[in-house]
């Protein structure tokens, strides 16, 4: 049998690992150099086949020392919004475009630095194998990084898009604004206006979510 036959290698001839069981393997990915100057590697959580995912774009400094996606302030405004949405946490699989932190280091501080394009794309392996795990109906894309990494592309703006409903893979995709957008909101009006879209952007997935299970009774 060929290399690329294997039934254990997946089409990058990278051996088949389920991260949300192996955590360890991804804690081990060296694609590319971010792992260096990180605390470990983030996987997603939640219900394996919740129907909706939110990507986020990476760890923060709370996540990456937790080992856990959205357990700072951006996770706290995600978990209001999804309230207000009248979506169910269990209903939700959380997880990040890039599984490790990138930071510069200020004083003290690591300060949150985004992605390159090629940290993206090497980390979209471990995407892949969260969204065939959990199979959702629908991916709510936090942000223009988790865009890129959903879509595979870097041409699709996310302010263009923003709230609509797109198709993707065989799956429906929503993208909105990353919450830190709207913790990092210079005003009051802007910071409500940003929470605003979320939620909405949240509506729409929980109510598409409850459309697909609909036609599955
Ligand atoms: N911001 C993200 O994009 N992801 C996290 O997990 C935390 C903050």
């Amino acid at each position: 049998m060929g290399k690329s036959e294997d039934p254990g290698e997946d089409k990058h001839g990278a051996p088949e690992v389920d991260p949300l069981q192996q955590p360890a393997r991804l804690d081990a990915c060296r694609r590319c150099a971010l792992w260096h100057g990180a605390t470990q590697a983030v996987p997603g959580a939640g219900p394996r086949h919740a129907p909706i995912m939110m990507v986020g774009e990476q760890p923060g400094d709370s996540e990456d020392r937790a080992g856990k996606p959205f357990v700072g302030p951006a996770g706290q405004l995600l978990d209001d919004a999804l309230s207000e949405a009248g979506v169910k946490r269990t209903d939700v699989f959380v997880t990040n475009a890039v599984k490790h932190f990138k930071w510069e280091p200020r004083g003290k501080r690591r300060m949150h630095k985004t992605p390159a394009q090629r940290e993206i794309a090497a980390c979209r392996y471990w995407l892949e194998k969260e969204l065939a795990s959990v199979g959702p109906v629908v991916v709510v894309a936090l942000g223009a990084t988790a865009l890129k990494a959903v879509l595979e592309t870097r041409g699709t703006p996310l302010r263009e898009v923003i709230g609509q409903v797109l198709e993707h893979d065989g799956r429906y995709v929503i993208p909105t604004w990353h919450p830190s957008f709207a913790l990092r909101a210079p005003d009051r009006t802007t910071r409500e206006r940003v929470y605003a879209d979320i939620v909405q952007a949240l509506q729409a997935a929980g109510q598409l979510a409850r459309d697909a299970a609909g036609h599955r009774r």
